[in-house]
């Protein structure tokens, strides 16, 4: 994840000069506003006047300790994290320490990765534990209807912010599901054009031998069939934007058309040989690597330099795991007003798991999945168990590390007996147990799966 515009707050506390400095400049390199402060009394006067997102204070220190604080801390900012240091490492310490309710544990000597580590999985649990107890109605920041508070998306935004204003042509490039259509409408609706019409035009579901007609039209007796004079596409996106989704769909003989039309900024309706003038702004998306399809012969390689001028990049989700979080309340936020339905509600858990699945189809899986849990559940609270079964194997295998005994040897339990097809007898002899503590096993409540 990128670093550069965390802006959390962090308040360090120690009474080692040293360590504050190390700390401080650490974790400020790394874009987060630190505070500092030499005791607990300190601490808490400054937790006064300025909300903290996270506290790391040492364990022993004169005067108040960092366990009293810590307690302080739990019981007076409910939204602040809390991580101890400490350089007396001992069970008890750590048991104590994390009774009272810090999030992590650091032992001093530690590395500035372990520091780095911790810190950014303790304001993660902070961002879902806020993000879980929001209430769920939207106000999310999104010009241009754009969900996201990412680096990525920023980036995004401020390249929409510098094309609409133009005529030039833009390559929207991103996996499926990313956004690009979202995209390449508010650069149309944020431009002069945007009274005009803005034609989007899906390359790769309009057969080849059809497309030259639709985007430039034709007139009547051009083809068997052509009963009329009609016109295409880019006609009707006269003085607005058409949106060439897909590019890499169409044969290089159309390839070649196109790139005429970008250079000429005129078209010839099939059957006519008479150039015609249209003033239209082209955009276009693709989910492929172009370079690649040019280096392969698969795409020209003039139109690929006379449209890859500017291009905006849609990084995957999964790449964007904060996004994911905003994503899931603007969804779930819209969907339950649509169907009439109270506000949802996620679990920790479940959101741990909606946030770190790999989303191959993007943006609009998720909402795809929001949508059928919004609809599919009873009750206002998502839990694990609510979710697609898919992600919660794949949450499983990622976090094989953290399973219990019983899960492990349920898990196994059931793979012996489906390598078995369920054949008891068997299954007991290969797990070298007998059959009644098979049963009993098989019998025992389990953890959903
Ligand atoms: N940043 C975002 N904020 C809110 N909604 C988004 C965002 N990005 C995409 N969406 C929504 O996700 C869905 C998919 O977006 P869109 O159709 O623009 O993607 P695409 O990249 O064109 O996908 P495909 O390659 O499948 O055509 C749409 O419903 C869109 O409104
Ligand atoms: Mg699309």
């Amino acid at each position: 994840m990128d670093n550069s515009v965390r802006k959390e707050q962090i308040l360090i506390v120690d009474d080692t000069p040293d360590t504050l400095e190390v700390l401080q400049r650490n974790l400020t390199s790394k874009g987060y506003r630190t505070f500092i402060a030499s005791n607990a009394a300190e601490a808490i006067h400054i937790l006064e006047t300025t909300p903290m997102d996270l506290i790391i204070t040492d364990f022993k220190m004169p005067g108040v300790s960092g366990l009293d604080l810590i307690r302080h801390v739990r019981e007076n900012f409910k939204n602040t994290e809390v991580m101890m240091i400490t350089g007396y490492p001992s069970v008890e310490g750590a048991v104590e320490a994390v009774k009272k309710g810090a999030e992590e544990y650091l032992v001093k000597p530690f590395t500035d990765e372990e520091l780095f580590t911790a810190v950014g999985r303790t304001l993660d649990k902070l961002r879902l534990r806020r993000i879980a107890k929001a209430p769920p109605s939207g106000g999310a920041y999104a010009p241009y209807g754009l969900i996201g508070d990412s680096e990525a998306m920023a980036r995004v935004r401020d390249s929409i912010a510098k094309v609409a204003s133009t005529s030039a042509t833009v390559l929207i490039a991103g996996e499926s599901g990313t956004g690009k259509e979202l995209v390449a409408r508010a650069i149309h609706y944020n431009s002069p054009r945007a009274s005009a019409p803005f034609v989007p035009v899906n390359c790769g579901a309009i057969p080849n031998e059809l497309l030259e007609s639709e985007l430039f039209g034709h007139i009547k007796g051009a083809f068997t069939g052509a009963t009329e004079t009609r016109a295409g596409f880019f006609q009707t996106a006269d003085g607005g934007s058409i949106f060439l989704d897909e590019i890499s769909e169409t044969s290089l003989s159309m390839q070649v058309k196109l790139l005429r039309v970008l250079q000429e900024k005129e078209v010839c309706m099939v059957g006519s040989s008479r150039p015609r003038k249209v003033d239209v702004r082209v955009l276009v998306s693709t989910n492929k690597d172009l370079l690649q399809l040019v280096k392969k012969g698969a795409f020209r390689e003039d139109l690929f330099f006379r449209i890859n001028v500017i291009t905006i990049e849609l990084p995957p989700l999964r790449e964007r795991e904060n996004d994911i979080l905003l994503l899931i309340r603007h969804f779930a936020t819209k969907f339950a007003e649509e169907s009439g339905k109270s506000p949802l509600q996620f679990s920790e858990e479940a959101l741990q798991i909606l946030q770190h699945y790999h989303w191959p189809g993007n943006i609009r899986e998720l909402e795809n999945v929001i949508q059928r849990l919004v609809l599919m559940t009873e009750g206002d609270l998502i839990a694990v168990p609510d979710l697609p079964s898919l992600m919660r194997f794949s949450a499983l295998r990622e976090t094989g590390l953290n399973r219990t005994l019983a899960e492990v040897e349920a898990d196994y339990i059931r793979n012996v007996l489906a390598s078995v097809d369920g054949n008891k007898t068997r299954a007991a002899q290969i797990l070298g147990i007998d059959r009644k503590t098979l049963r009993e096993k098989l019998q025992k409540p389990q953890k959903s799966f």
